[in-house]
């Protein structure tokens, strides 16, 4: 559901890619790692709304996922929606615990650097390990410097074409550098 009518995003090829029909997700090592695990761990989608909108939309509660947004319309998804805003990264309730998402999704709001430390922050402090930054391609140094992820090969598309160039970048063997 989108809360409001929410725009295309630059993660509609992205998502199709991590959210393969047959329930599973790509990770590292173990290609097609079964639904369930993700039930036992977590997904934090950081500024990534959409992201959180088809896991739920595919998955249903066989997931576990939390969305991090500073638009208060997504509070409809009661105790999953977390206020978030970037320029507090760890001003967050006291029950989202240290380290306790298997992955952190990101798309960060604004192509700067202070905007993508800060984001890093939160994104440092949610993850056990794994991290997809979605961002502007000219945000790739910053981001290696900052997370250390690497863009992959999986360019994503926007149907409203952007003035910016967007990447995919992972710190993990995802799968998006796969069949390209
Ligand atoms: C570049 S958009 C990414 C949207 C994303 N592609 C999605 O999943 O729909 C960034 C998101 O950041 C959110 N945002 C805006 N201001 C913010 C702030 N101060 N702190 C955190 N997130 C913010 C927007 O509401 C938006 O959902």
């Amino acid at each position: 559901m989108a809360p409001p009518s929410s725009p295309p995003t630059p993660w509609q090829r992205c998502r199709s890619s991590m959210l393969s029909g047959s329930g599973t997700w790509p990770q590292a090592g173990r290609p097609n790692t079964p639904l369930e695990h993700w039930t036992r761990t977590g997904i934090a989608c950081v500024s990534a709304p959409s992201v959180y909108q088809k896991l739920r939309q595919r998955h249903g509660q066989a997931v576990s996922v939390y969305i991090f947004e500073y638009d208060r319309r997504f509070a409809v998804y009661g105790e999953e929606f977390i206020f978030y805003d970037y320029n507090k990264p760890l001003e967050l309730p006291a029950r989202i615990a240290a380290h306790s998402f298997d992955i952190v999704v990101a798309d960060p709001p604004y192509l700067s650097e202070e905007c993508l430390r800060k984001t890093s922050e939160t994104i440092q402090y949610l993850a056990q390990g794994k991290i997809l930054l979605c961002t502007g391609a000219i945000m790739e140094e910053a981001a290696a410097t900052l997370l250390g992820v690497k863009r992959c090969k999986f360019i994503p598309q926007h149907t409203r074409n952007l003035a910016n160039e967007f990447r995919c970048y992972v710190n993990y063997d995802s799968g998006l550098d796969q069949g390209l």
